[in-house]
């Protein structure tokens, strides 16, 4: 199939596009939309057909459910039930933005969209873009990551283009990704909520508005394969260049020095950039700074492609500090390195 693109750089002035994508939409067809996390590949998420295209495309494995994107937060009760107060708290604060809730679904999800679960994921991205697609079509749009499964989340019009080139109806180029880490998730079905994946709105943001906030054991660890995760796509090892990563935990002198250790050969180092310098530039990229958290979140997958193109056997990646948005930056790190970690303690 010949994927149509469209590039829009002036909403103002795109409503034809937008409205020729809500009609593929609407009529069944795959789109991948910008959003400020990661690109998505959008379909809606009330048509079964619509939505196994969208598992095809990315060879996604089916036991793992799709986020419904929505328009803004009175749309929850078209497709959630029992929804709770907090919901709404969450939405008044975070909404448009990086944060998915797990809500009960009504009857009328179908069960591809949510692989069987009772509950569905929402999410407003705050994206104008995708926003005004989202109205236009005025369904709700189911849309993973437009990646290949396995492979680390896009966040260019490149990284989209490279993966799905040919296998879905349409791309919308809307520049690169602000956040550049896929949403966070929060499941209000359970009591206390529990955070399922970390991203753009930390664990602190959601604490000062839930109070007691559980963090899922999957954000820390590999689940065995028989065990039966909360959010089905964290069992999977993800966000993976094609070399092994291991990932080096620690002040940023230290892992810095502990990489510099190593026998290094045709090794690739994914470093601070303060610490660039101390590697053979071939096989080195960085990140952003070690204080800079934003650039890091909107930089590492972006990194993780690029190594892919790189002649190395095995990577060396400095973890940055597990506070705030830190958080989900190291949790993609180790899920990208099969949480294979070296721990050098912070001080
Ligand atoms: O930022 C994002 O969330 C991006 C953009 C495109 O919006 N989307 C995204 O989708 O990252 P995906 O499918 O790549 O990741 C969704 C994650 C998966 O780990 C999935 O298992 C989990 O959300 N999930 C979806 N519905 C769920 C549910 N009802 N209960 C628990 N986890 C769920
Ligand atoms: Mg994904």
């Amino acid at each position: 199939m010949t994927t149509k693109i469209f590039r829009i750089t002036d909403i103002s002035k795109a409503s034809s596009e937008i409205e020729e994508a809500a009609r593929i939409i609407k009529r069944g067809g795959t789109v991948a939309i910008p959003t400020e996390t990661v690109y998505g590949l959008g379909a809606n998420g009330l048509d079964e057909n619509a939505v196994r295209k969208v598992f095809e495309a990315k060879g996604r494995p089916q036991d793992n459910p799709l986020i419904l994107h929505v328009a803004d937060d009175d749309w929850i009760e078209r497709y959630c039930e029992d929804v709770p107060k907090e919901a709404y708290e969450l939405t008044k604060r975070f909404w448009p933005g990086p944060l998915t809730i797990i809500l009960k679904r009504r009857s009328l999800v179908p069960d591809i969209t949510t692989a069987g679960l009772p509950t569905v994921g929402m999410r407003c991205p705050d994206h104008p873009i995708t926003n005004a697609l989202i109205r236009a079509a005025d369904v709700p749009i189911a849309a993973p990551s437009a990646n290949i499964s396995g492979r680390p989340s896009p966040t260019s019009f490149a990284h989209v283009l490279k993966d799905m080139d040919g296998k879905i109806d349409a791309i919308i180029d809307g520049g690169d990704c602000a956040v550049g880490l896929e949403s966070t998730i929060i499941d209000l079905t359970v009591k206390p909520p529990r955070l399922l994946r970390p991203g753009g709105v930390t664990l602190e943001q959601l604490r000062d508005v839930l109070g007691e906030v559980k963090v899922d054991e999957t954000i820390n660890s590999l689940m065995g394969n028989d065990e039966k995760p909360k959010a089905p796509g964290m069992k999977y090892r993800h966000y993976a260049p094609k070399a092994p990563v291991t990932v080096v935990c620690g002040s940023p002198e230290k892992s810095a020095q502990y990489i510099q250790k190593q026998d290094l050969g045709n090794k690739g180092v994914l470093c601070f950039d303060e610490f660039a310098h101390m590697f053979d530039e071939k096989r080195t990229l960085s990140f952003g700074s070690s204080t800079d958290l934003k650039a890091q979140a909107e930089r590492l997958f972006d990194a993780l492609r690029a190594f892919d193109d790189m002649d190395v056997s095995e990577v060396f990646a400095q973890c940055p500090v597990e506070e705030g948005l830190g958080i989900a930056i190291a949790n993609r790190l180790k899920k990208a390195a099969g949480f294979r970690i070296v721990d050098l303690g912070r001080d």
